[in-house]
């Protein structure tokens, strides 16, 4: 699994997807810069969130709030006071952790321990295997999920009340060690603030301090009213934004899982008390349902209900996806409550009110969240469309199956040969083509070397221009998974690609 995983990091920065951030100056820690054909495959992911989200849905609206905000607003979501992780340092190495993670981490190799013997059984059992039976009687996967249930639970309540000890002796207990040392030498268990400070203001004595927007949502929600009123939006309704956000995280080691800066895609749907538990149900569905459409499959999504809800929540949920560290967190789907609106009510001393023409009331209304992150995203479907696969000759090929969707180029036009008037020919294909798709000419190399190339880089058709072109001005196009070519006329090229790269 680490070496899939290098892999995919290795790719991505060989067929410009990602490069470190300052990579002349040997990068910065847990920042990358996208790329010419990263941005293009992050553009479409966005794009796909965004059609699907604010497009087909009537009563849901988009808008791009700032990065800065009042810093007040940060009083008021509880992120001053509370958006904290544990930290723990290791002594004899120096290094730092936190120390939910590390414990997390435990608890999924407790999990794996529970799917191997399911597994095994079910090889064993074959057909008569009832996989539910076997979940709740087999001995040690019972004794797994208690353990694991019961850790996490002393975790969350050390965190919570601010018993930081305990979790500290959590970590020496489980006798949890340093995972690039394998030292146990820990120190104290401490809170650490994830926000990133600035200034705004030039003279010192007037300065204001700000702090950069550790989530999109809070730009939704003191725009609230300013979208109901000039939108005339009716409950339910929701408000939509993708955007930048910011966290000082300590344990950012995974490529763009975790990062410093990164981006959100955000959905805040604001409903009738009372009703919250429908919609939740709804969106939990609806965006599972969004995440199978681009054929990553269904195995390697998961919920993962919490049990443990923050003071915000009466519901929450993560969508899990199976990257190549295992299975972590893509999404969350939240019921907030007020508890964002109420507490903006509070600090700024404004209504925040929908008030309802059929029962002559005003209320604040309940909101149901859907967070999830570009760049993790990103990183799923990437590495799942990274492939190796053993062709019939014995040779084997490196192919990016892409969703053609989101691919960053649609189409490669090849002249079979640098003369004979080809290269013109599939010259005027592009011209004509690249008003409704990215394309890219290439004529460098024989054509089997073009093809792999295509291949590597996610490119989902090969339009090959041949000799047969200049008497019948039909083209090969070649498709991208299956390596099958057809012959068509030039004329049908663009009705083609577009059946398969249109959403
Ligand atoms: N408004 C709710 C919220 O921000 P969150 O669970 O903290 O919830 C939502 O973040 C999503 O943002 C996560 O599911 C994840 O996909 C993404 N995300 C969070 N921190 C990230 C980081 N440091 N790097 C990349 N993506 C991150």
């Amino acid at each position: 699994q680490e070496d899939i995983f290098k892999n995919v990091i290795l790719h991505a920065k060989e067929y410009g997807y990602i490069f470190p951030s300052s990579e002349i100056y040997d990068g910065l820690s847990a920042v990358y810069d996208y790329a010419q054909n990263g941005v293009e495959l992050k553009r479409n992911i966005r794009e796909y969130w965004w059609k699907s989200m604010v497009q087909m849905h009537e009563n849901i609206v988009g808008i791009d709030a700032s990065i800065f905000m009042h810093p007040t607003t940060w009083k008021a979501s509880g992120h001053v006071d509370a958006f904290n992780d544990p930290l723990i340092d290791n002594k004899d190495s120096k290094k730092r952790y936190r120390a939910d993670v590390l414990i997390e981490d435990y608890c999924e190799k407790l999990h794996q321990k529970a799917l191997k013997e399911i597994e095994k059984a079910k090889k064993r059992f074959g057909e008569a295997f009832d996989e539910a039976q076997f979940i709740e009687t087999n001995p040690c996967v019972v004794e797994y999920y208690a353990k694991k249930k019961e850790i996490l639970e002393r975790m969350a309540r050390g965190l919570d009340s601010g018993d930081l000890a305990d979790v500290k002796a959590l970590i020496e207990e489980l006798e949890i060690a340093d995972p690039d040392t394998g030292s146990k030498n820990w120190t104290e268990v401490r809170q650490f603030n994830l926000m990133f400070g600035t200034k705004l203001g030039a003279s010192t004595d007037t300065a204001m301090d700000l702090y950069l927007r550790p989530e999109t949502a809070q730009g939704i929600f003191v725009n609230f009213l300013n979208v109901q009123k000039t939108g005339r939006m009716k409950i339910p309704f929701g408000i939509a934004q993708t955007g930048k956000a910011f966290r000082n995280e300590i344990v950012a080691r995974q490529f763009i899982f975790r990062m410093r800066e990164f981006e959100q895609m955000e959905m805040q749907f604001f409903v009738k008390p009372g009703e919250e538990m429908k919609y939740y149900e709804y969106w939990k569905d609806t965006r599972l349902k969004w995440h199978l459409s681009l054929g990553m499959g269904a195995e390697n999504y998961r919920y993962h209900d919490h049990e443990k809800l923050a003071h915000y929540a009466n519901a929450a949920t993560d969508i899990e996806f199976n990257f190549p560290f295992g299975f972590k967190e893509l999404e969350g789907i939240h019921s907030r409550m007020d508890f964002d609106l109420k507490a903006h009510e509070q600090f700024s001393g404004k209504k925040l009110q929908f008030f309802d023409n059929e029962t002559n009331s005003s209320y604040v209304p309940y909101v149901v969240e859907t967070s999830v992150g570009l760049d993790r995203m990103f990183l799923s479907i990437f590495s799942k469309s990274l492939q190796e696969e053993t062709l019939e000759d014995g040779l084997t090929r490196t192919v990016l199956k892409l969703p053609a969707v989101l691919a960053p180029t649609k189409a490669a036009i090849l002249p079979l040969v640098k003369k004979d008037g080809l290269p013109e020919i599939a010259q005027e294909i592009m011209e004509d083509l690249k008003w409704d798709f990215n394309v890219a000419y290439d004529e460098k190399d024989a054509v089997g070397r073009r093809y792999r190339r295509a291949d590597a880089l996610g490119t989902p058709f090969c339009i090959t221009v041949d000799h047969q072109t200049l008497e019948d001005k039909t083209v090969t196009i070649r498709h991208r998974d299956t390596m099958k070519q057809d012959r068509v006329a030039i004329v049908d090229l663009r009705t083609l690609i577009n059946e398969e790269v249109s959403i």
